[in-house]
């Protein structure tokens, strides 16, 4: 199907389903879901086209366009819900749209399976039920945090999460029992500790409280498993096109290394094993690390391997790299340090793939390769990794000068 096509038929649907959600314009989650989904595409195409100009060549920024996803509903594979109380009454929802103390009692949620919806009713109705308080931001008492989702769009597999402010082994197995017997499509449940002061869903603990530690995803013919807490693109329909784009746009011989580094599960590595000699990732997460040797070992992946690290930490590349070595950069949102600019200062030169949910990141991470003189972007796309929400995933490639 044409790009045209494409954008015609889901200009179509989106149509017809223009705001499907009742939280639409209250909802801090998807804030475009009332435009046609072409124009979607077009104001990120033309929103990074002006971030850019500055640091790539015209030819690529005339050449640079915006993959529309593929799934415009239920993409997403996790999501996290939040506890608080209104009128003495708990809530168990989203953050309203510019509010981030206010959340929304959610009834639907149409970026995640449908199955979402139908596990977070029945955690709250058993919340409710247990006389419990919602954890306040500000008293910093209570008892109930957030409720972490995982699931997988293909087989509808999923895993919950629940975070609770204090430890309560017996109200935790009241709700494992309450959720085997209303919500069959749940394989396990975590439960969390999550103590601190801070409004992040980060565990001091977690434990399995029933079923199976993992859910499984095929992934580009692999099969990937997800842990509550592993680190996954949120739309992995999208993430198979950007990583298959990347291994295409670097036409690989097979005789290339790879340090991928902010590597997460090593789905890049992984994906890319057969086409490379070999890949080295490195993650700083102790979950994402677990999971990514649980990975390779299910995908007998003889030349993948991960580590855990931090990449600030990395002084000297872990192999000898050269010409048609890779090095692959993925970093959260804040994009890449002073230490990591260090590192590539002092690689031999290779060439260089960056990915980044940051356009804005990005484009200062570009600016400060232009400013060292020794790389020059040869790539650049988007992907629509987000649907109905302003963000956008985008892939830039680099070759020494
Ligand atoms: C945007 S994700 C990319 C994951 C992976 N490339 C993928 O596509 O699935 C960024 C990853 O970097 C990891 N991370 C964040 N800071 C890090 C650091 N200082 N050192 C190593 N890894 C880090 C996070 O835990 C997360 O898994």
């Amino acid at each position: 199907m044409s790009y045209s096509e494409l954008n015609g038929k889901m200009d179509q649907e989106n149509r017809q389903s223009a705001a499907r959600c009742p939280h639409f314009g209250t909802c801090g989650g998807c804030r475009t879901q009332d435009i046609p989904y072409h124009l979607q595409l077009e104001q990120k195409r033309s929103d990074l086209r002006e971030l850019s100009a500055p640091v790539v060549p015209p030819d690529l920024l005339e050449t640079l366009d915006v993959y529309p996803s593929p799934i415009l509903w239920e993409y997403r594979n996790r999501m996290e819900f939040t506890f608080s109380s209104r009128d003495d009454r708990l809530v168990l929802g989203l953050h309203r749209r510019g509010k981030y103390w206010d959340l929304i009692d959610l009834e639907e949620c149409h970026l995640c399976p449908s199955e979402f919806s139908r596990i977070l009713w029945a955690v709250r109705e058993f919340a409710r039920d247990s006389g419990l308080p919602a954890y306040h931001k500000n008293r910093h008492d209570g008892f109930w945090r957030y409720l972490l989702i995982r699931g997988t769009c293909a087989t509808r597999r999923f895993l919950a999460d629940i975070m609770t402010a204090e430890e309560n082994m017996q109200v935790i197995a009241g709700l494992a029992k309450h959720l085997t017997q209303s919500c069959p499509e749940l394989r396990g449940l975590y439960w969390s500790y999550v103590p601190g002061v801070a409004d992040v869903a980060a565990p001091l603990r977690s434990e399995l409280v029933f079923g199976q530690p993992f859910i499984t995803e095929r992934f580009l013919g692999l099969e990937a498993p997800i842990y509550s807490r592993t680190f996954m693109q949120p739309n992995l329909t999208v993430a198979a096109t950007i990583y298959e784009t990347l291994a295409d746009a670097l036409n690989l011989s097979g005789q290339e290394r790879v340090l991928d580094l902010y590597c997460g599960m090593g789905l890049i590595g992984g994906s890319l094993s057969d086409r490379v000699a070999e890949a080295l990732g490195i993650e700083i997460d102790p979950v994402n690390v677990e999971t990514a040797h649980e990975f390779i070992r299910r995908n007998g992946l003889g030349n993948v391997r991960v580590m855990q690290s931090d990449v600030a930490s990395v002084q000297r590349p872990p192999f000898d790299l050269r010409g048609k070595d890779v090095i692959i950069l993925d970093p959260p949102r804040a994009g890449l340090s002073r230490q990591v600019f260090a590192f590539l200062d002092a690689c031999p030169p290779c060439r260089i793939a960056c990915l980044s949910c940051n356009p804005k990141a990005l484009a200062d991470n570009l600016a400060r390769f232009a400013d060292a003189g020794r790389y020059r972007p040869f790539f650049l796309k988007a992907f629509d990794m987000f649907p109905h929400t302003p963000h956008v995933e985008v892939l830039a490639l680099l070759e020494p000068v």
